[in-house]
């Protein structure tokens, strides 16, 4: 059990506090072999771990850490299909997604099975649509999807598709909307025709608020102009809920699966992600499947120290829970990649957001961060000031493809230099010796250094590479809520607000008011009601 009583919690948190006056730069000075020792591969990814505070005795109690909590064992639980979603009583199978059939668990051949007949219709429909044999009611060629869908049906695939935007071919434009905020299906619909569009409809549940509505929106504005008959034309869905569907209209034939053992958050992998199958190419989404299947292999047989999840998330863990970091910033230096980080935070904070052990005890330590970032350059001119000199420790990802997509090196030159600087400066710093010039601002312009961070480097932003970070992600995840003892595949913190908006909306309509509206609240209804257009 993690926490203070834990005598390996005790040995880190003793060895923390003798490291406490360590400096990274004399951590490089004492062993010239360090940026070589710290650094590891995977799956076409290279991780750089060495400036962080760490020596090969940290090294050693992560080990006895994983061991500790059996991750090996873990792994292959997870991998083969056990109930380690073990409060909704159901396996974990995002990986078996990405597994080719012939390669998949024994025990998991029927669930096998089913993943490649989906893959084989989504290979179809892409096709179809691709090559204009699907078409719209009046015999046009489809031109525009629409994507419906929020959380992990909507942030995974929106940001994969702007991230392999090289990839992209043909002339099929995909709009991905989320909001409840009507003020973006607007402005998309707007920009659409109904002969030529397609609806997605992507929902695990098909009874999630935001996707329902914008839903009936977006079958209300196809009714304006194509016949009742043919509307399914112009609708797809993806979802375990295949009644939920049917009540919307979308035709037996056009309903892809999805499965209880996939969560929300790890659903791109499935066919939630057919608008990149369609706007990029079933090729290009099948290989972003085996880059992440690569990194499967890597995490279920690469030994520590040389597991690349396994890593990412002790040193998670060293930071969060033994140096008091609370938040974790993924730095990107990529602009295809900008939308990362809020897939991330979904994947980290849904995940391992939680306070209920294994043994449904309430825990003493931390868990998951504030999973946060942006795209760099951009955020050197924004948020980086407090990554330097603010009193909050932050524990960072520089993220950094090495080869771009285009040809003007002298742009990608500067990128790749600002990205090393920052990691450099960053742990560096700038002493008051340094500076000599301006007394009055000399502690002002002081950086303390000693500020970790890891560098994950790859050759080119391909889908292979796009799909093994993800997993790598994923399951540093995994990893974390291991040794945090918690359940990483549900998310009930989200249902009381779900209930609570009904109540309110049901007073806003003219219910009454619900016995348990606080004071606050009913106030700011009635400032609402005031104001609301009837
Ligand atoms: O509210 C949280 C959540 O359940 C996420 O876990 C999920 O990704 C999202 O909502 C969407 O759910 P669904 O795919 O069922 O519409």
């Amino acid at each position: 059990m993690p926490g203070t009583h834990d005598s390996l919690w005790q040995a880190l948190s003793t060895h923390q506090s003798r490291m406490s006056g360590v400096r990274l730069i004399d951590l490089f000075e004492a062993d010239g072999d360090r940026a070589r020792r710290y650094q590891l591969s995977a799956a076409g990814l290279r991780l750089d771990y060495s400036k962080n505070l760490i020596t090969d005795e940290t090294l050693n109690l992560f080990s006895r850490l994983l061991d500790a909590n059996t991750l090996p064992h873990r792994v292959q639980q997870m991998i083969e299909g056990e109930r380690v979603n073990f409060t909704e009583r159901r396996p974990a199978l995002h990986t078996l997604l990405r597994t080719r059939k012939s390669k998949s668990p024994a025990n998991l051949k029927d669930e096998a099975e089913a993943v490649a007949q989906c893959l084989a219709r989504m290979e179809s429909i892409a096709g179809a649509i691709r090559s204009g044999k699907w078409t719209g009611y009046d015999g046009r060629p489809i031109r525009k999807i629409i994507h419906l869908g929020i959380g992990g049906s909507y942030l995974g695939p929106r940001m994969v598709a702007e991230a392999l935007s090289p990839y992209q071919s043909g002339d099929i434009d995909c709009a991905y909307v989320a909001n409840v905020d009507a003020h973006h299906i607007d402005r998309v619909l707007k920009h659409s025709v109904q002969e030529t569009t397609l609806i997605i409809i992507a929902s695990k549940t098909f009874t999630t608020l935001e996707t329902r509505l914008n839903a009936q929106t977006a079958i209300d504005w196809l009714k304006k102009r194509v016949p009742a008959i043919d509307i399914e034309k112009h609708l797809i869905a993806v979802t375990a809920n295949d009644d939920g569907a049917a009540q919307f209209g979308v035709a037996a034939e056009n309903i892809l699966p999805m499965w209880d053992w996939v969560g929300g958050r790890y659903s791109l992998w499935s066919a939630v992600g057919l608008p990149i199958a369609i706007t990029h190419g079933f090729k290009t989404f099948r290989a972003l499947l085996d880059g992440a299947a690569a990194m499967d292999l890597h995490f279920e047989d690469a030994p520590w120290p040389d597991n690349m999840p396994m890593m990412l998330a002790l040193l998670g863990i060293w930071y969060h829970n033994f140096h008091g970091a609370q938040s974790h910033a993924v730095l990107p230096y990529d602009h295809r990649l900008r939308l990362l980080p809020a897939h991330l935070q979904q994947l980290d904070m849904e995940s391992n957001g939680k306070s209920a052990t294994t043994e449904g005890m309430a825990n003493n330590y931390d868990t998951g961060p504030i999973v946060w970032g942006g795209e760099g350059t951009n955020g050197q001119h924004a948020f980086h000031q407090l990554l330097h000199q603010g009193t909050r420790f932050v524990s960072l990802d520089f993220i950094l493809p090495l080869v771009p997509h285009h040809n003007m090196t002298e742009h990608h030159d500067w990128l790749v230099a600002n990205c090393l600087a920052q990691s450099q400066a960053l742990m560096r710093g700038r002493s008051i010796e340094e500076i000599d010039d301006e007394p009055r601002t000399k502690s002002h312009r002081y950086m303390p250094g000693n500020r970790p961070s890891n560098t994950i480097v790859f050759d080119k932003l391909t889908p292979e590479a796009l799909g093994a970070l993800i997993a790598l992600y994923e399951h540093k995840v995994f990893c974390q809520a291991m040794i945090w003892h918690i359940n990483p595949f549900d998310q009930y913190g989200v249902e009381l607000g779900k209930i609570m908006g009904e109540s309110i909306h049901d007073f806003i309509s003219g219910a009454d008011k619900d016995p348990s509206i606080d004071p606050s609240t009913e106030q700011l209804v009635q400032f609402y009601k005031d104001r609301r257009k009837h």
